[in-house]
């Protein structure tokens, strides 16, 4: 059932991190302790589980040590998300439930956080306990995917450009698949390079990891809308007062929800030939835009 996979997905990806992170207490104890504030808030791990469910739809079973993966993952995610609240980005207060680092720490310790995280998922990934060959590769995929050609740090820069600009459709689309589905689909396919897959596997995650990845930030636009602050754990409402372009404001509620729909229903079909084996990734698929946080 997908309530469980997603738990068990949450709970393997937290222990691992548990084990990945340095302690709180450890010197210089300030930037560990910022660290572990962004990282252990409730995340729903999304990246993480993705990553693992993909590697298990390849190997057939959960790889050994592919949490691993997944943490390194979540680090860059999350480093991500600490530097999107500073002052100089989307000015947040709130994240995962909590005062987003920079309130909590103060700014430069938030942005050295970001930056630890950064460096911290670069060290798990060396280590990784998967042929050397695939470590390089997983390597170079997430280097890339958070870079500055379509990748997150390019999205984002177009992301802060564009505020208070009459949105057009190539931007928006250049901004969501570079600041938000180049890391989605970095997730699946390196947990399908530490499985051992096979090109013509990896050309069909591409397509299921583009589709759903730009669906992913169309209900992230969606949700904050339609939600509150409480529910998401993070200020609601928010695009709208920066003047972001997002799917709503281009194309209203209804039609963003419906081009999610089907962009959705587009990754799925590109798994078809897994046959029953792509069932968990489908399932994910459509709870990236049926969920409600
Ligand atoms: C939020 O990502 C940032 C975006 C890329 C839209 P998530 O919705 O996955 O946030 P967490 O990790 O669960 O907090
Ligand atoms: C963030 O997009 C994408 C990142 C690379 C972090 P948003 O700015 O919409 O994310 P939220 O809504 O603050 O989580
Ligand atoms: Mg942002
Ligand atoms: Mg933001
Ligand atoms: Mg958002």
């Amino acid at each position: 059932m997908l309530k469980e996979i997603l738990i068990q997905g949450q709970k393997t990806a937290d222990a691992a991190l548990e084990r990945l992170l340095p302690a709180g207490t450890e010197y210089p104890s300030s930037i560990h302790q910022a660290m572990r504030h962004s990282v252990f808030a409730g995340g729903k791990r999304l990246r993480p589980i993705l990553c693992m469910e993909a590697a298990r739809m390849i190997a057939g079973s959960l790889p050994d040590g592919v949490d691993e993966l997944g943490a390194a993952i979540e680090m860059l995610h999350t480093y991500s998300l600490v530097h999107d609240d500073l002052p100089a980005l989307d000015n947040d207060d709130l994240r995962r439930g909590r005062p987003t680092c920079h309130k909590a720490f103060g700014e430069a310790t938030a942005i050295l956080a970001g930056d630890a995280l950064q460096t911290q998922a670069y060290e798990v990934m060396a280590h990784l306990k998967c042929p050397a060959e695939a470590r390089v590769q997983i390597i170079a995929e997430m280097a890339h995917s958070t870079g500055t050609i379509d990748g997150m740090i390019g999205g984002q820069v177009v992301d802060l450009e564009s505020e208070h600009v009459r949105p057009d459709l190539h931007t928006l689309e250049y901004i969501h698949r570079a600041k938000t589905g180049a890391l989605i689909v970095a997730s699946l396919l390196v947990g399908c390079y530490y499985a051992g897959a096979k090109p013509t596997e990896i050309q069909r995650v591409r397509e299921f990891g583009r589709a759903s990845g730009l669906a992913f930030q169309i209900a992230d636009d969606i949700l904050d809308v339609t939600q509150t602050s409480e529910q998401l754990g993070k200020t609601a409402g928010k695009d709208v007062t920066a003047e972001k372009v997002t799917y709503p404001a281009l194309f209203g509620l209804e039609r963003a929800s419906a081009m999610a729909d089907e962009l959705i229903r587009n990754a799925c079909s590109a798994l078809d030939s897994f046959g029953s084996r792509a069932g968990t990734l489908k399932e994910i698929a459509r709870y990236l835009v049926e969920r409600n946080k």
